[in-house]
């Protein structure tokens, strides 16, 4: 294998796994290295793969910027550019600054705590939907449902409403997967949709607010500031799919790696004070989110390497986490790993995750309740894969368990 056989831009690369042997190259022989676009249509980009250069990048938002370019991989015209920008995900500081402080107030520990009640019983009812029959689809049945009932809470949504928001926001990803491939017209429609449902919803919060998400950000205000409508709706818009995708992709991927490690399984279920190591662990070797881009503002030198203004710069999360000079052994599944300070939400920049306690308080409830109804949970045919570079998703995961009453 050779630095030349490498292509981090074809999806299909990452259908049967993440290409783990590659990173592993890159980061011995090339850290930072110069990734020419395969139908040499573009420039190229920088691939960023060591820990401590991918959290720099990270934090560096002055020299490398997600609002030039937008921090997604694909080179859009100025027009979508223009778009994206209004996402927080493609701002920079001042703008990102004010933006975060503002729906930050909706995004509280005790909001999280109060919802951690609710995540047990809609856990509960998941798997009761599920239990007596002894199979199940765990993506479509299991995973996919609990972080889309959580977000749906989160933000005020009504329950009957929750799949129109998961459909508009799973026609607006996963485009790079056939079996959600859609045209550009169907997602720009998609988009309208959400859009005009998140109007609606702010405006009976507005007249009738109670304690979720979007009854606090249509009153928060900072100084005199407050969000726009547009600025609510594309904070809709991000939270319905990075909620969603990331989450669900965690619980899928970390079951897989329960599956291939069954010791590991027996260890959590006699001892479930590793829960919370395991968690971090899940967490650090999924890294459900893969990558993420910036654009380089003014000549910046990362890993030895001089960068140019202009440059693009892809910094690879799951390749930072499983860095062997931060990660002993890293690509053990060790759930009782003791030193474990991953960047699967981010390396501690401006733009770390806003969801990353939800997130865990969701994978902790869901794997609690896995190991308590269902401890003989196996793997029941094929894992099937997303066919997607950026997030390390699985589409169905057939699962057998011993059948059991429902809890009611
Ligand atoms: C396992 C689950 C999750 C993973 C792995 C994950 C990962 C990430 C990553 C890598 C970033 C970028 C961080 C950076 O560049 O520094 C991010 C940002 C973000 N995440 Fe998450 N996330 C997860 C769950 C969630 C949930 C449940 C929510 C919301 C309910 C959420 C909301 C956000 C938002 C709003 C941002 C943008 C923050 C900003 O630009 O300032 N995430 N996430």
């Amino acid at each position: 294998m050779e630095l030349a056989d490498i292509d981090l831009c074809d999806p299909e690369n990452f259908v049967a796994g993440v290409p783990h042997e590659w990173f592993a190259l890159l980061r011995k022989e090339a850290p930072v290295y110069w990734h020419p676009d395969p139908d040499g249509q573009s420039d190229g980009f920088w691939a960023v793969t060591r820990f401590d250069d991918c959290v720099g990048v990270n934090r560096d938002y002055e020299h490398f910027s997600s609002a030039a370019k937008t921090s997604l991989f694909a080179d859009f015209d100025d027009e979508l550019i223009e778009q994206q920008r209004m996402m927080m995900v493609n701002m920079d500081p001042p703008m990102h600054t004010r933006y975060r402080r503002l729906v930050s107030k909706g995004f509280t520990p005790r909001m999280i705590r109060d919802l951690e009640a609710k995540v047990v019983v809609a856990t509960d009812a998941i798997l009761d939907s599920v239990c007596e029959q002894g199979t199940a689809d765990f993506v479509e049945q299991i995973s996919a449902e609990l972080p889309l009932q959580v977000i749906a809470d989160l933000m005020g949504v009504p329950q009957e409403d929750r799949h129109l928001v998961f459909d508009w926001s799973n026609r607006m990803i996963g485009a790079d997967d056939p079996e959600f491939q859609i045209s550009a017209e169907a997602a720009g429609q998609a988009a309208m949709e959400l859009y005009a449902y998140a109007d609606q919803l702010c405006e009976v919060k507005r007249l009738d607010p109670h304690t979720d998400l979007f009854s606090v950000l249509t009153q928060a205000e900072i100084e005199g500031d407050s969000l726009s409508q547009l600025e609510l709706d594309m904070f809709f818009l991000l939270l319905s799919v990075a909620g969603n995708e990331t989450t669900r992709n965690l619980i899928s991927g970390a079951m897989v790696a329960f599956f291939d490690n069954p010791d590991q399984w027996e260890r959590l279920r006699a001892d479930r004070s590793l829960l919370p190591s395991a968690i971090e662990e899940m967490l650090r070797y999924v890294s459900p989110v893969m990558h993420f881009r910036r654009q380089v503002t003014s000549e910046v030198t990362i890993g030895g390497q001089v960068m140019a203004a202009g440059d693009k710069v892809v910094f690879w999360h799951t390749s930072a986490n499983r860095d062997e000079s931060v990660f002993a052994d890293p690509d053990r599944f060790d759930i009782g790993r003791v030193t474990n300070n991953h960047m699967a939400f981010g390396g501690g920049g401006p733009h770390f995750c806003l969801g990353a306690n939800l997130a865990r308080m969701e994978i902790r409830v869901m794997f609690d309740r896995l190991l308590d109804r269902m401890p003989d949970i196996h793997l029941d045919g094929e894992v099937q894969r997303l066919r997607s570079n950026f997030i390390n998703g699985i589409k169905h995961i057939p699962v057998a368990f011993t059948p059991s009453a429902p809890l009611g």
